[in-house]
């Protein structure tokens, strides 16, 4: 019953959205005001804003100097769409995938491309076998599956010395995790993921051997504009200056360029890191003292500290799918936490954004509510 007593506090932020993701702390639309809007991405303070957010990323996320990184269109899904399009064909694939996403990117190799590329599954809250991948192969994959909160737990899985690419989702891991970029040819994320930007827009970092495999593979297929990263058979050296194919919205790239400062201020890539590990902890350590509820990750080396999904084991729970909504419904209602609902193809359960724009105090708080909409549901249930 003293589980039934609604906690006194909510979370000063009660997003916990898996994307878009829950703003930094102490973001203000004011924080904004500087954006060159109304003028020419092409023009200079335009460009300018741009090129600083590149060289922004590239100081946080500690890329290296001889990759480069592009600024594209569509988000994540538009930066990996370009590079498969762009780079598969000239060796087998191979493409891992342990949720939907990797099953998206599955689909588009195998139906769209018509590729005849190895898939390697595992079940939601498992991961592919490593040791079994052949890194001969272009190896497509995602590097925190969304969905399960399931993620690759260590770079050195992938050989330093591989003869194929390696593409990788890396959406929801990146500025959570410290990304082995020589295990890495082609990494993706969207603004509106880790650092709680916006949507639309996507970052593309290429490896030198993505580079070389761009000018010296033509790929068998048309590419629409939007995709073409090579203009007679050269790297257009502009989209990693600035120069984006088409318009980008000025307002996206300031409040990027806002949450990459914020980024900078708290301690770039190992606070952020920290972060995150202690807001995942949080749960964790919540979890392990109820016998109700568990991690999805079967594996506690491979649970995610960005999208940390639960699972609920309760074995009075009559319909999992509608309890764990339910749940979800009530924790959103009572303005405790919004969007807890897992994805839609996962197995039922919650699914807390543990990110680092995330505070801690917030998923502490957070944690009661949960208690709380369980043992509700459960007696609204009986
Ligand atoms: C692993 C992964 N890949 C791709 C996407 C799609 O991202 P976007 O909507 O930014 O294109 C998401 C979004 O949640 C994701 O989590």
């Amino acid at each position: 019953m003293e589980d039934l007593v609604r906690p006194a506090v909510r979370p000063t932020n009660p997003n916990f959205s898996s994307g878009p993701c829950a703003k930094f702390p102490g973001f203000q639309l004011d924080l904004l005001q500087g954006a060159p809007l109304g003028r020419s991405h092409r023009a200079a303070p335009g460009k300018a804003r741009l090129a600083e957010a590149i060289e922004l990323t590239r100081e946080v996320l500690e890329v290296p100097h001889d990759y480069r990184i592009g600024i594209v269109p569509a988000s994540d899904t538009g930066a990996v769409e370009m590079a498969l399009w762009s780079l598969l064909g000239a060796r087998g694939v191979e493409v891992l995938a342990w949720e939907s996403f990797g099953e998206g990117w599955a689909a588009d190799v195998v139906e769209q491309l018509g590729l005849d590329a190895a898939v390697r599954r595992a079940p939601y809250g498992e991961i592919v076998d490593f040791s079994q991948v052949d890194f001969g192969s272009d190896v497509v994959f995602t590097w925190n599956g969304t969905t399960s909160g399931v993620w690759v737990p260590d770079g050195d899985l992938i050989p330093a010395d591989r003869e194929g690419l390696t593409i990788c989702d890396a959406t929801s891991a990146a500025f959570a995790v410290e990304l082995p970029w020589d295990r890495l040819d082609v990494v993706t994320f969207s603004w509106q993921k880790a650092l709680g930007g916006e949507g639309g827009h996507g970052m593309l970092v290429l490896s030198p051997r993505a580079v070389e495999r761009l000018e010296s593979y033509t790929p068998p297929r048309p590419l629409p504009k939007i995709f073409r990263l090579t203009q007679r058979g050269r790297l257009i050296e502009g989209i990693f200056r600035g120069e984006t194919i088409n318009t980008p919205s000025m307002l996206c790239v300031e409040d990027y360029l806002a949450a990459l400062r914020w980024a900078q201020s708290v301690g770039g890539l190992p606070a952020l890191v920290a972060r995150s590990q202690a807001n995942a902890q949080a749960v964790a350590d919540w979890a392990a003292g109820r016998d109700w509820v568990t991690n999805l990750a079967a594996d506690p080396a491979t649970a995610s500290t960005t999208s940390v999904c639960l699972r609920f084991t309760d074995p009075r729970i009559r319909d999992a799918d509608a309890f764990a909504a339910a749940v979800a419904r009530r924790l959103d209602r009572e303005g405790a936490g919004h969007d807890l609902g897992s994805y839609r193809d996962a197995p039922a359960g919650l699914r807390i954004w543990c990110g680092s724009t995330v505070e801690t105090a917030d998923v502490q708080a957070l944690l009661p509510w949960i208690d709380y909409a369980f043992h509700a549901e459960l007696a609204a249930q009986a």
